[in-house]
């Protein structure tokens, strides 16, 4: 299914990256669909971007750690694919409470994924962080730089769910995820089956746009976008 034959489902799309990502879905002609347990956020922000873009969008105050209710989500909305913005993403607090961090950004993800799966949407961007690349080998940080030597649960629970990305890429016949995309600020990798590793673009939050557009012209072949930050 092409992601225009569909909705773009924007977890956390109430948030600060969230509700400018709508803003270029809106502009680029995708239809969106907002998840957001408005933990720190309100639907104001959807609403100002309805307001702006003169389109309605679908929202819904769901936790992805409520896992009927994202079924119920995919169940009323033709899903194409999935910008995964939605996380708890405070380095300090990351360190006070844990299994809290753990449980909504970890489960949260596999809640997403399973639903994805369930109804076969194998479209996924997600917005991870520089915080999976730990205490700095080199610096400028760059595409080869190495995952993992993370320095706090925050962190690591991105490091995890990148971890998680690829053994599901791997594995597609359990899981096809088709195109698979980490977006980090700084740095955008896109891998395909056929290039394994082909860096997109470096940046911005258009960037993510920008990719999921490329993403979108290559989804007849098996595709995967790549990590990090
Ligand atoms: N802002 C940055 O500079 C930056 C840098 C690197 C990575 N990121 C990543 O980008 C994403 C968005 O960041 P942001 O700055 O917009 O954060 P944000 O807090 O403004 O947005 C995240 C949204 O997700 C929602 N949310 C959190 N947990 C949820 C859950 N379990 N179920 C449903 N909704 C949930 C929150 O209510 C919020 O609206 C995050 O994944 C973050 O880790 C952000």
């Amino acid at each position: 299914m092409s992601l225009r034959d569909g909705c773009i489902l924007v977890t956390g799309g109430a948030g600060y990256v969230g509700s400018h990502a709508l803003v270029e879905l809106l502009e680029a002609g995708y239809s969106v669909v907002v998840l957001d347990n408005l933990s720190n956020s309100t639907f104001g922000s959807v609403t100002r971007v309805q307001e702006m873009t003169g389109k309605s969008i679908p929202t819904y105050n769901c936790d992805l750690c409520d896992k009927k209710g994202v079924e119920d989500i995919f169940s009323k909305h033709k899903i194409s694919g999935v910008i995964h913005f939605a996380s708890l993403k405070a380095v300090g607090m990351s360190v006070e409470i844990p299994l809290i961090y753990y449980r909504q950004n970890l489960i949260g993800t596999i809640n997403l994924l399973d639903v994805m799966k369930e109804h076969g949407v194998y479209n996924l961007i997600f917005s991870s962080s520089a915080t999976v690349y730990g205490d700095p080998k080199y610096l400028p940080y760059d595409e080869k730089h190495p995952t993992g030597g993370c320095t706090n649960p925050y962190g690591r629970t991105k490091h995890f769910i990148e971890c998680i990305l690829r053994d599901l890429y791997a594995t597609d016949k359990v899981c096809p995820l088709s195109n698979y995309a980490v977006f980090v600020p700084q740095q955008t990798f896109v891998f395909t089956a056929k290039t394994p590793c082909h860096y997109l673009d470096s940046g911005s939050l258009l960037s993510i746009i920008t990719d999921l557009c490329i993403v979108d012209s290559m989804s007849s072949a098996p595709a995967i976008n790549n990590p990090s930050n």
